[in-house]
């Protein structure tokens, strides 16, 4: 992945005057602009602001919503709540990190799909369920993963 610097340099230019500067909304900025954390960015960011590589790192890693490595087109996140779990979450995490080839937080080798577990979002009766790109997918069964998925994960591997 390139990393376009003069858009670093932009992020960071929004935010460095504020007093308290906001690290964390810099990061964001960054996550956006590539889905994931490039480490040339993160760089950037240290060089410009003057800031420990190691304090980027250690908010990078504590917060779920960043990644270090680059994600997929769609973002599948298995829930592994109770209420889930008792409905059959563990084969539907079983049957995505067969299909996908891919554990949790891994994202598959064509890069369409990043895999990852959440504990309850509030949709109990909906169990078992997934979110796929940020929507609720409930109810679902191991014949559903297949339309879930697109259906053309097994030919895009193949061809990738
Ligand atoms: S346990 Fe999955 S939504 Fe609550």
């Amino acid at each position: 992945m390139n990393v376009d610097i003069t858009k670093i340099d932009q992020i960071v230019e929004k935010y460095k005057d504020k007093d308290d500067v906001p690290y964390i909304s810099i990061l964001q900025d960054i996550n956006d602009e590539y889905r994931y954390l490039p480490e040339e960015a993160l760089h950037r960011v240290s060089k410009k602001m003057e800031v420990p590589m190691s304090h980027l790192y250690s908010l990078a890693t504590f917060y779920k919503c960043f990644s270090l490595v680059p994600r997929g087109d769609h973002e599948i996140q298995v829930c592994m709540g109770t209420a889930c779990h008792v409905r059959g979450a563990s084969r539907i995490l079983e049957k995505l990190t067969r299909d996908l080839q891919v554990r949790p937080g891994q994202t598959s080798e064509n890069g369409k799909f990043s895999l990852d577990t959440v504990n309850c979002v509030g949709a109990c009766a909906q169990g078992p369920l997934v979110v796929f790109d940020g929507k609720y997918v409930g109810k679902l069964t191991l014949n559903k993963i297949e339309k879930l998925l697109g259906g053309n994960h097994e030919k895009d591997k193949k061809t990738s």
